[in-house]
This record gives structure tokens, C-alpha cells and sequence, in this order.
């Protein structure tokens, strides 16, 4: 198995802030003193509970990104920044990337615990038979240009699925809640790969239920008509363990959207597909593919220098993809596992990609810059995982696909998690107003 490097986990001693002896902070407005009371989270940095703020004092707050503001409180994903540390409910990224599998992964994300062998087994043959995606699906395919962007069907076709399970959408019933999220986990690779098939012209191949959920995959995208998919355990090894690092990552972009779209009381369909709208962009989980890109623009090591001068350029609007990241400031504890798991796959499949090169020169080269070194920009969870996905002959179209399939295990767990929170709202931010102030209309003539 993997021997992979594991941090030791942070414990409440770590508490980022001295602020253990805080219960409360004032806040000063004019001749008005707040006392706002401060949370304690199991780890991670205490929280000023500012509900009473605008009640007792008129004032909104302002944090463009919400960099530094909970939105709810969570027990599925703990990430330290500072340490590069990723915990799916307590337990060390690195330790469950050596010893567990994505399916079980996805049980520990829903359910809060490691399932026992029996638990395991009842859970994967569940999500085994619901794999299958309604045969009118196929229709809504066809609706798609060839060229359509997988991540545009995969979207479509996630959000339609409320339209075939109706017996899945009254969210008072936890079993419905349950047996939904169910259903995303097992469709969604199912309907990932009938997209990808559907843009090459292939017929769509039906999962099948005597493999694997990772091979089962490969299966669906893979095979041909004309002959059998020979397996390749080490292809499925590396995609299993790409799946577990992109499951979940507390309140990203896309998972922050998935509760949002949950907060209103939308079907879990809806609510995912809307985290895989979010997921789409460029500066989030559609980095993967723009890593690829930017590598292939690069071209060669020796173009490096230049690549590393213009992302420092503020005039200029490109920037290195697959670096940087908003929690992160010190590195990725996933980026770390796939740069190794980068060199082992790609050996073991014998793949010599031009492109793994270009990508060390560029590591190499950032991360003795002053610009990035200051700023804290580590390689992110996407920088090498393009590099893998193209060795396992994934198309680059795919790669955000790919990250959702992962990141659907997420989705569900939050959005679970959201429904039974007793302080759960519905998401509705505030602003601060810059437009006119109350002006008279004016007839056309008068303009
Ligand atoms: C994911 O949230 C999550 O957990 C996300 C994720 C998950 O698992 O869900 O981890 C997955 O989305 C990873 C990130 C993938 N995105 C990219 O690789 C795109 C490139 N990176 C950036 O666009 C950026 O770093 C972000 C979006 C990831 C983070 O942006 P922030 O936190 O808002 O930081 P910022 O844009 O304010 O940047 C701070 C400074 C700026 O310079 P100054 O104004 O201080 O001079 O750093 C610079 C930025 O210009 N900067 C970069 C850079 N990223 C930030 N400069 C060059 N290249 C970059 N990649």
C-alpha cells in the first residue's frame, strides 16, 4: 500500500486563535458597547456570533468571498490551512487515501462513521442497483449538440433526474433524504459516462452491477461494442483514489451552493446540479482542465520563466492555474498525495508525458518565487491531477466531470447534514447598496 507522509492532526490544543478564554468580544458602535458571544468549534478558529449585531447596533458586516465568515456549522470536513491538514469527519486525509476506498469513503462522508464490513457491503450493493439512469435520459442526450460540454449535460441531466423519482422528494422523510442521496452517488458516474459517450458518438454502455464502482465506471466509458474492456487495477486504483481526494473539502465554492439551493427547500437534484454549475469554473473545480490547457501553452520546460513572468504581471490576466488557494497557505495535503501518486502511475503505465515535466519546471520554479512565495500559492489539489486523468486516457473535457463524480459524496453529505440542522436558514446575504438614491421618473421627453 501507499506510504504516505501523515501530519500529525491538529487537537484542541491547536485552537487556532489564544482565544480560549474568550466566551464573548464587544464591539464598540458609537456610545453602544455589544457584547457578541464567541463559538467554540471542535477545532479550527472560534466564531463571533454577529446574528445580534444589526438588531442591537443597525450595522451590517461586509466580507466579499466570505473569507473570513461561517455560514453554518459543520461535522463532515475539518481543513487547516496553516498545517495543510484535511480531515473527512476526524480522519486524516492521508490515512484514508492508503488504507480506505472511495465507496467507503462516501458511507463515512454520509453517515458520520466507518462502516462495519456488513454495513459496507449492504451500502455498496444499494448504490450498485441504482446505477441504472432512466431510458428517457438517453433521449435528453440527444437533445445535446455532439459538442456539447460534458460538465453542460452532466448539470442538465442531474437536475432532470427530479423529474423520474418523484418518490425521493418529500424532504420531511429521512429515508427519502437517504435513498436520494443514495441515488446521486450511484448516478452520477452513470450519467458522467453516457455524456462522455454521447460527445464521441458511442453507444452508451449500461453499468454493470458484478464490478466495482470505480471499475464500473471505466466500464461505462471504456468498452467497446466490439470487444471486452480489459481492467487495468492500477488505472482503477489511481481514479478510486483521485475519487476519495476530491470527496469533499468543507464549505468550498460548489458545496456552499449546494446548501444554498438546500436552504430554499429545492430536491436534492436541484441542489446538486447546482453545485456542479459552481464547480464548473475556472478558479474552482474547472481548474483541472485549465491546468491541462495552460500546460499545453507552456509547451516546453524552457518556456517556464516566461509563464512564471506573466502570472506575476498584474497587467496581464493570466495566472497559474492549479496554484493558489483561499484555505490552504502553507500546501495541499491532496496535491502532495497526487504529485506522488503522479510519478507512480504514470511509471507503472510506462506513460512518458512531456507535459509532467513542464509541470515540475513550473512547481520548481514558483515555488522559489518571491511573488508566490509571499502570497503563500502552493500547487493546489488541481495541478497534477490533469497530468494522471490524461495517463488514464481521460479527455480533458472530462477532468471537471471527474472531480464532481468525487465531489457528489460531498454534495449529499452537507446537503443530509443541512436538513436535520436545527439553525439552518435560508441563505440570504445582504449587501452594501452603491446605487442612486430615490430619484423622480422622467418622461422620455424630459431625459
Ligand atoms: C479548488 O475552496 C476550495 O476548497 C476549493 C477546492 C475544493 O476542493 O473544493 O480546493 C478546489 O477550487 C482549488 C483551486 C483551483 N483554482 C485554481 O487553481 C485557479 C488559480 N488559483 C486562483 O485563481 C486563486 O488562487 C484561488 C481562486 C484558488 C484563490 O483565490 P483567493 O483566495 O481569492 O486569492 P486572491 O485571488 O485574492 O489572490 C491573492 C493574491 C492576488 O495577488 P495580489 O492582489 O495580492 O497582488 O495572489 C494572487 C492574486 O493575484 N494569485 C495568483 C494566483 N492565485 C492568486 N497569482 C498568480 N497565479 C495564481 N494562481
Amino acid at each position: 500500500m501507499r506510504q504516505v507522509a501523515c501530519p500529525a492532526p491538529p487537537t484542541k490544543e491547536h485552537a487556532v486563535s489564544d482565544s480560549k478564554a474568550l466566551d464573548q468580544v464587544t464591539l464598540t458602535a458609537g456610545d453602544k458597547a455589544v457584547a457578541l458571544p464567541v463559538l467554540k468549534p471542535t477545532l479550527g478558529n472560534d466564531c463571533v456570533d454577529i446574528s445580534r449585531l444589526t438588531k442591537e447596533t443597525g450595522l451590517f458586516t461586509y466580507d466579499s468571498g466570505f473569507t473570513a465568515t461561517a455560514s453554518c456549522k459543520s461535522a463532515v470536513t475539518y481543513i487547516d490551512g496553516d498545517k495543510g491538514v484535511l480531515l473527512y469527519r476526524g480522519y486524516p486525509i492521508e490515512q484514508l487515501a492508503e488504507h480506505s476506498n472511495f465507496l467507503e469513503v462516501a458511507y463515512l462522508l454520509m453517515n458520520g462513521e466507518l462502516p462495519s464490513k456488513e454495513a459496507f457491503s449492504a451500502f455498496e450493493n444499494e448504490v450498485t442497483h441504482h446505477t441504472m439512469m432512466h431510458e428517457k435520459l438517453k433521449n435528453f442526450l440527444q437533445g445535446f449538440n455532439y459538442d456539447a460540454h460534458p460538465m453542460a449535460m452532466l448539470a442538465a441531466s442531474v437536475a432532470s433526474l427530479s423529474a423520474f423519482y418523484h418518490d425521493t422528494l418529500d424532504l420531511e422523510d429521512p429515508e427519502q433524504r437517504r435513498l436520494a442521496a443514495i441515488r446521486l452517488i450511484a448516478k452520477v458516474p452513470t450519467l458522467a459516462a453516457a455524456a462522455y459517450r454521447y460527445s464521441i458518438g458511442w453507444p452508451i454502455r449500461y453499468p454493470r452491477n458484478n464490478v466495482g464502482y470505480v471499475d464500473r465506471f471505466l466500464h461505462m466509458m471504456f468498452e467497446l461494442p466490439s470487444e471486452p474492456l480489459e481492467m487495468n487495477p492500477v488505472v482503477a486504483k489511481a481514479l478510486d483514489l483521485l475519487f476519495i481526494l476530491h470527496a469533499d473539502h468543507e464549505q468550498n465554492a460548489s458545496t456552499s451552493t449546494v446548501r444554498l439551493v438546500g436552504s430554499t427547500g429545492a430536491n436534492p437534484y436541484a441542489s446538486v446540479a447546482a453545485g456542479i454549475t459552481a464547480l464548473w469554473g475556472p478558479a474552482h473545480g474547472g481548474a483541472n482542465e485549465a491546468v491541462l490547457k495552460m500546460l499545453d501553452e507552456i509547451g516546453t520546460a524552457d518556456k517556464v520563466e516566461t509563464a512564471v513572468a506573466r502570472a506575476k504581471d498584474k497587467s496581464d490576466p493570466f495566472r497559474l492555474m492549479g496554484f493558489g488557494h483561499r484555505v490552504y497557505k502553507n500546501f495541499d495535503p491532496r496535491a502532495k498525495i497526487i504529485r506522488e501518486m503522479t510519478h507512480k502511475v504514470l511509471g507503472e503505465l510506462g506513460v512518458d508525458d512531456p507535459l509532467l515535466e513542464v509541470a515540475m519546471k513550473l512547481e520548481e520554479a514558483a515555488l522559489k518565487d518571491e511573488y508566490f512565495v509571499e502570497r503563500k500559492l502552493y500547487p493546489n489539489v488541481d495541478f497534477y491531477s490533469g497530468i494522471i486523468y490524461k495517463a488514464l486516457k481521460i479527455p480533458t473535457e472530462m477532468f471537471t466531470v471527474m472531480f464532481a463524480i468525487g465531489r457528489t459524496a460531498g454534495w449529499v453529505a452537507h446537503w443530509l447534514e443541512q436538513q436535520v440542522d436545527p439553525e439552518m436558514k435560508i441563505g440570504r446575504p445582504r449587501q452594501i447598496y452603491t446605487g442612486y438614491d430615490v430619484r423622480d421618473y422622467k418622461g422620455a421627453g424630459d431625459r
